[in-house]
């Protein structure tokens, strides 16, 4: 299981350190939420690529960084993030309306292509894709915020994920990775883990006041 930190719910003022201590404990996957400020049902503003290049310089090129786009216009903004220095753009299908030239785009500017449904979202406009798509991520909570609780109800949609990539896999087409966000802890990574989820982004589990990162990253890897 990979696990990626969310950096959503760490100071912001303090985000060169956060970064530090991430890969000092061994982290190698980092997940950005880009809020528009519009799209999330809170309404919430994060951060965009200015702040994702800064992160790309700070970190170097061996960390593998994502950028979450939960904004209204991920289709003509996508350029922004892969400029910033990201790995992979994760977009909403929700929120595209020709998934497939978003991921032609992607992969022909040498970036990975993420899809990534909302709990209520059913799996109807996901499985056609997932021969192209590098990476599907599902939300465990509603996207907003951190420190939210994790939604089981979105095992069966991630059982029938892992059944359909094996099968994928088995035909000689792309190991689709699969990833869950929201909510995820060290009580319920394991069971996750049993659903077939390779990586998990982890927000307040890692970033928080109880311990380092360092501390609650040996937390969560000991419960695999
Ligand atoms: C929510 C974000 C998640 C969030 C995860 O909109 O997409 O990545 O930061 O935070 P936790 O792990 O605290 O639920
Ligand atoms: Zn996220």
């Amino acid at each position: 299981m990979i696990v990626c930190p969310s950096i959503l719910t760490a100071d912001y003022c303090n985000l060169g350190k956060v970064v530090d201590d991430a890969v000092a404990a061994g982290i190698e996957w980092i997940h950005l939420d880009v809020m528009d400020g519009n799209w999330v049902i809170n309404k919430t503003i994060t951060f965009g690529p200015a702040l994702i290049s800064s992160i790309r310089k700070r970190v170097g090129s061996d960390i593998f960084l994502d950028c979450h786009l939960m904004v209204t216009n991920a289709a003509d903004t996508w350029m922004q993030y892969v400029d910033a220095g990201v790995d992979l753009v994760i977009a909403h299908v929700e929120a595209v309306d020709d998934f497939p030239k978003l991921i032609t785009n992607l992969h022909d500017a040498g970036c990975q292509a993420g899809l990534v449904l909302n709990p209520a979202t059913t799996l109807d406009d996901v499985l056609p894709l997932l021969p192209d798509l590098d990476l599907v991520l599902v939300m465990s909570v509603v996207p907003g915020k951190g420190g939210q609780s994790f939604m089981p109800e979105v095992e069966d949609k991630v059982r029938t994920l892992r059944a359909t990539v094996d099968e994928q896999i088995s035909q000689g087409g792309r190991a689709t990775k699969l990833m869950i966000d929201g909510g995820i802890k060290a009580h319920n990574i394991a069971e996750v883990a049993d659903w077939g989820i390779e990586a998990a982004v982890v927000g307040s589990g890692l970033i928080n006041d109880n311990g380092t990162i360092a501390e609650n990253l040996a937390e969560i890897n000991s419960a695999l």
